[in-house]
């Protein structure tokens, strides 16, 4: 007996709202051949898989298939998905098979892959053996290394990933939260030198620079996207500003004996509001208005005087920058579909999970004396109140 329905949905937890199921894709209509469609329906719209806890105990996210036959309802999940859809003969179907494999851990996972899952609906395309999608990594901040895959989908509904050559190699990068905003896919190299006071400030200002060119990019984007002038006007204030961070940030490492690097162009890219809403998401609402915290915290305990009165300036600026991200959030949201709604969230709970990987990191007390950087132990404290205070800006 065919199904009468199903729906592909995804479970979105991102630790301070409630558990919300956003459907991506429907087909058929629920529990139309169900002897007692009321019921039908009633466990049709609470139908959702065990919950699964992080070890924080958090619900994680889940992604399942719901479907209806008759007054049957059930749920599928992983690679049952693909089995379950077979023969797999559309597009939709070959992108669910995928999705549903990677977002249950069972193939090769989302971090080691470096893209979020919904950047695969609609892009896979008949092949000889069944649907074939290349996929380059993008979207997730600028230490997202470019890797590209080959997803080929069978018939049968069972998938394998190919790997191809990397559009762009990436070098070993951490996350430096530092210096303001920077764009998807800047190549951002560590300094050998980081962990002394003048390769660190040479750092900062290699990230200023860069920074520069993300504000200046920004503003492309929302012009591109009609967004307001107001909005725009102040993201060119903004690559000003970083201009001046730069200027600045070289001072002080000259001062401490180091020359920063000359920094270098990300690639191009199409403008959309997916793109948008993302990067600005883990860009400015996530690491810039994370570093201007920090910025804050150096202007008042960083020994050295110079260092302070920079970062007093500099702090101010941020936090004017991360105000910004929120409200082009608030504009681009606006504009977004559920589906870029979703993305756009998991995107922030992604570059959460990195900025909190990255706090347990002890900056050497040379950075922390002179520099006036917080310790781990400081800079977790620090984010409790910090997430709280972004949360609400997010609202
Ligand atoms: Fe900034
Ligand atoms: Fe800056």
């Amino acid at each position: 007996m065919p199904v009468d329905a199903l729906q592909l949905r995804v479970d979105v937890n991102d630790m301070y709202l409630p558990v919300e199921a956003v459907v991506f894709y429907r087909q058929g209509t629920p529990c139309s051949s169900a002897p007692d469609e009321a019921s039908c329906m009633s466990r049709f719209a609470n139908a959702r898989p065990a919950e699964v806890k992080n070890e924080n105990g958090l619900p994680l996210n889940q992604e399942y298939l719901v479907y209806s036959r008759g007054g049957e309802v059930g749920v599928v999940q992983g690679t049952a998905v693909g089995a379950f859809l077979a023969p797999i003969d559309n597009e939709s179907e070959a992108t669910a098979t995928v999705f549903y494999s990677i977002t249950r851990g069972l193939a090769p996972s989302f971090e080691q892959l470096g893209f979020a899952p919904g950047c695969f609906l609609g892009q896979f395309k008949p092949s000889p053996a069944g649907f074939s999608s290349i996929q380059e990594n993008h979207l997730d901040g600028f230490c997202s290394p470019r890797r590209r895959v080959r997803y080929d989908v069978d018939r049968k509904g069972t998938h394998k990933v190919v790997p191809l050559a990397p559009a762009m190699p990436v070098p070993n990068c951490k996350l430096p939260p530092i210096g303001g905003r920077q764009s998807e896919g800047h190549p951002c190299e560590r300094r050998p030198d980081r962990d002394e006071v003048g390769g660190f400030f040479a750092e900062c200002a290699e990230m200023e620079a860069a920074s520069v060119g993300a504000f200046l990019q920004l503003e492309a984007e929302l012009r591109a996207l009609a967004a307001p002038r107001a909005l725009r006007r102040r993201a060119l204030r903004s690559a000003r500003d970083e201009a001046s961070h730069a200027r600045w940030m070289r001072a002080l490492a000259g001062r401490f004996g180091k020359t920063p690097r000359r920094p270098r162009r990300g690639p191009e890219r199409t403008i959309d509001v997916a793109a948008v809403a993302i990067e600005n998401v883990v860009e400015g609402c996530v690491f810039e208005a994370w570093a201007a915290l920090v910025a804050t915290w150096q202007a008042t305990h960083a020994r050295d005087e110079n260092v302070r009165k920079t970062l007093t300036r500099v702090a101010e600026d941020e936090t004017r920058h991360a105000a910004l991200s929120f409200d082009i959030a608030r504009w681009l949201a606006m504009r977004c579909d559920d589906q870029t709604a979703v993305l756009v969230r998991a995107a922030r709970a992604n570059a959460l999970g990195r900025l909190r990987a990255h706090l347990d990191e002890e900056p050497p007390s040379e950075l922390q004396s002179v520099a006036g950087l917080p310790s781990a132990a400081i800079a977790k404290k620090l984010y409790v109140a910090w997430l709280e205070a972004t949360e609400r800006m997010a609202s």
